[in-house]
């Protein structure tokens, strides 16, 4: 099955992407992660997209669907899209890949956080700068102050965590990402799942629509 799991920015897409892969044998395919990890590489497409992400603006379109392109072309099957379409510009240009390629979005999931808890989520989140697992301050620490409990790594704070930051990509999403939940009713995909439950429960409701 391939899906779209979408929401605003904290709402959990990365936490039930890893458990989607770990249960399901998915592929995430998450243009935030492969964003910092060109980055960490330093690469002429990561130094492009840090000057955006840092301020909480969306990565040109073009830049973006370069990128997806390249991935989706390696595996087309069993994926799920975390953090793209962003906006319907990209989820034009997603509909016209998919058709490229042969294959097709099977469902939409959104998940649906209140606003207040997510400025407490992101603002508190840490992640390995080393395997990308994801921590909390007060929800989910790690055990050893700083260091992962997967790799031995160093856990930080994201550059676009703060909470200025954060309030600007919320302010982001409403304006061009949360117009797609029209998009994507219209087109008979939808499906909605209440996030502001613990993962486990999430999770749940999840495989439920697989
Ligand atoms: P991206 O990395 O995609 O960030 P995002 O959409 O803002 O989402 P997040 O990764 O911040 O949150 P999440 O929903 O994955 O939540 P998580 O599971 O980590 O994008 C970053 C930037 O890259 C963008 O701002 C943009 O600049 C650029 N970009 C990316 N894609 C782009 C595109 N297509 N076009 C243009 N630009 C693009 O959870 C958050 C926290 O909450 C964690 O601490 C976690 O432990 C906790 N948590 C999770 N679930 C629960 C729960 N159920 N209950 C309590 N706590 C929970």
């Amino acid at each position: 099955m391939n899906i779209i799991l979408f929401g605003p920015p904290g709402s959990g897409k990365g936490t039930q992407s890893t458990l989607l892969v770990k249960t399901l044998g998915m592929r995430q395919v998450s243009t935030g992660d492969l964003f910092r990890e060109a980055i960490k590489n330093k690469t002429s497409v990561g130094l492009r997209a840090k000057q955006y992400m840092d301020l909480g603006n969306l990565v040109p379109d073009s830049i973006v669907l370069e990128m997806v392109e390249e991935n989706l072309k390696g595996a087309p099957s069993n994926f799920i899209l975390d953090g793209f379409p962003r906006n319907l510009e990209q989820a034009n240009s997603l509909d016209l890949l998919l058709k490229k390629i042969g294959i097709g979005i099977d469902k939409v999931i959104f998940l649906e956080v209140d606003k207040k808890d997510l400025i407490k989520r992101l603002v508190g989140r840490r992640v390995c700068s080393q395997c990308g697992s994801v921590y909390h301050v007060v929800t989910k620490p790690c055990s050893i102050d700083k260091v992962c409990d997967s790799c031995g790594g160093a856990v930080i704070q994201r550059a676009d965590d703060s909470e200025e930051v954060v309030l600007s990509r919320l302010d982001v999403y409403e304006q061009y990402t949360s117009p797609l939940r029209g998009y994507y009713k219209s087109l008979g995909k939808y499906n909605e799942v209440n996030g502001n439950r613990n993962p486990t429960d999430v999770f749940e409701d999840i495989k439920k629509l697989m």
